[in-house]
C-alpha cells in the first residue's frame, strides 16, 4: 500500500466578540494605530480596530515568543502609502489578516502562505437584486440572505488573501454553490492562481471564510481565548 501525505496549510483563527475590549487594549497600539483609532468618531469602530489590531499582537507575539506590544504591523496602502491597507509583518514570514463586523472580529494567521479571513454579519434588510448583479458570477444564485453573504465572506476572504481588495470586482470570481464546500472555480484577473477555502463556525447570524493562496487544503486551529 502507499502511504499519500496529504499536506495541509493550518490556519490559526481567533474570534472574539466587542464585549472582550479591555481598557488595557489600547496600551498595546503602536502610535500611529492609536492615532488612526482616535480618528474613528463612532466607539464601536473604535472598538473594532483595537481588537483587531490586539488580536494580531497577541496572536503572534504567542508564536515569535514576544510581549504583544512588541508585535509591529505594517498597514502601507499600496495604493495610497497611508497606514490603512492590507496588514503585514515586515521581516517576518506569518501572513495574516484581520476581519469586523458587526458585534464580531476575526484575526487569521498562517506561515509562509498569504491567508484572507472575511466576516460578515447577515443582514436580511439588503437588495438582493441589486447586490447580486455587483456580487454573483454569471452562473451564481443564492436563495436566501445566509446563501448571498455565503458567496459574499468566501469571495472576501479571497480579495484579501491577494491583497486585492474590493478593487477586484466580486463578480469576477466564481466560488463553489453556497450549498457546498467552499471553494474557488476562477478568479478572473488571475486565472493561474492556486487558493483553497473553507468556512468558518461562527455565531448565529454570521457568515466567515478563510482563503490561502495554496493548493493544499486548510486545517483551521480555533482559538477565542484573548
Ligand atoms: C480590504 C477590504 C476588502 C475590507 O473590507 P471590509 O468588509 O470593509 O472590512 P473587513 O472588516 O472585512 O476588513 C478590514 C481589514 O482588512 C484589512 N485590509 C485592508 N486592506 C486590505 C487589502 N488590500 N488586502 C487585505 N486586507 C486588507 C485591514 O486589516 C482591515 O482592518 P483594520 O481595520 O484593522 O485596518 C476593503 O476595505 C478594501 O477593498 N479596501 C481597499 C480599497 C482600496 O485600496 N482603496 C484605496 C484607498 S487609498
Amino acid at each position: 500500500m502507499i502511504d499519500v501525505e496529504v499536506h495541509q496549510v493550518e490556519v490559526e483563527v481567533w474570534s472574539v466578540d466587542l464585549g472582550r475590549e479591555r481598557p488595557e487594549h489600547v496600551r498595546l497600539l503602536s502610535a500611529s494605530e492609536r492615532k488612526r483609532r482616535a480618528g474613528l468618531r463612532r466607539e464601536a469602530d473604535r472598538t473594532r480596530f483595537t481588537l483587531g489590531s490586539v488580536l494580531a499582537k497577541v496572536a503572534v507575539g504567542r508564536r515569535l515568543g514576544f510581549a504583544p506590544e512588541r508585535v509591529v504591523i505594517d498597514r502601507t496602502c499600496d495604493h495610497c502609502g497611508r497606514q490603512h491597507g492590507r496588514p503585514t509583518l515586515p521581516g517576518c514570514s506569518l501572513a495574516l489578516s484581520i476581519s469586523h463586523s458587526a458585534d464580531r472580529v476575526l484575526f487569521a494567521l498562517t506561515e509562509g502562505v498569504p491567508v484572507g479571513v472575511d466576516v460578515e454579519r447577515v443582514r436580511a434588510d439588503i437588495d438582493p437584486a441589486g447586490l447580486a448583479q455587483r456580487v454573483l458570477a454569471p452562473g451564481e444564485a443564492a436563495r436566501s440572505a445566509a446563501e448571498f453573504f455565503r458567496y459574499w465572506v468566501r469571495k472576501e476572504a479571497m480579495v484579501k488573501a491577494t491583497g486585492d481588495g474590493l478593487r477586484a470586482p466580486m463578480s469576477d470570481l466564481t466560488v463553489t454553490p453556497a450549498a457546498e464546500p467552499a471553494g474557488l472555480l476562477r478568479y478572473g484577473p488571475r486565472p493561474n492562481l492556486r487558493a483553497s477555502m473553507s468556512d468558518l463556525t461562527v455565531p448565529d447570524g454570521y457568515a466567515a471564510a478563510v482563503a490561502v493562496l495554496s493548493a493544499s487544503p486548510i486545517l483551521v486551529a480555533a482559538v477565542d481565548e484573548l
